[in-house]
């Protein structure tokens, strides 16, 4: 069964809940990183934990859920290994897996309604990476990471 982690800040508190009880009800396994109420977090600190976790392996990827989606994947890119996509509609939700193999998908609860986000999850799931030439730019990616530069 394929299992996702999923964390969120303050800001993404109650759609984290929602979009957990949506991918259960599709039938994944979600492992739920917090936060585990709604006073004010650090988006930094629970994108480092999921980021990690996908990145030392045994999960199918990340959700991470802020005000904008924007802090937590600046934060999870720069764990070694992540490739986090913030996006808010779900064209970019199926070309960040087919195009970018993205292994942590982004979204803002203050941008996008919960039905969008459930399509954005949909999108990025249900599709697989195409490899290829984007392989290639891909390990483009991955070498900037490894040494700062092409
Ligand atoms: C919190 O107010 C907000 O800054 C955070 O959720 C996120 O949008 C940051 O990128």
């Amino acid at each position: 069964m394929k299992l996702f982690a999923i964390g969120s800040d303050h800001a993404g508190y109650e759609m984290r809940l929602s979009i957990k009880a949506y991918l259960e009800s599709r039938g994944f396994s979600v492992e739920d990183f917090g936060t585990f109420d709604r006073e004010k977090s650090n988006y930094p600190e629970i994108a480092d934990v999921v980021a990690n976790k996908v990145a030392a392996g045994g999960y199918e990827g990340g959700i991470l859920i802020c005000g904008t989606g924007i802090g937590m994947s600046l934060a999870a890119n720069k764990v070694r290994g992540i490739r986090a996509a913030c996006v808010s509609e779900p064209y970019s939700a199926r070309m960040c897996k087919e195009h970018n193999n993205a292994n942590i998908i982004c979204f803002g609860a203050r941008v996008v309604g919960i039905e969008i986000a459930k399509m954005i999850v949909d999108q990025w799931i249900d599709h697989e990476f195409l490899g290829g030439r984007h392989q290639t730019r891909v390990d483009m990616i991955t070498k900037i990471e490894e040494n700062g530069h092409l």
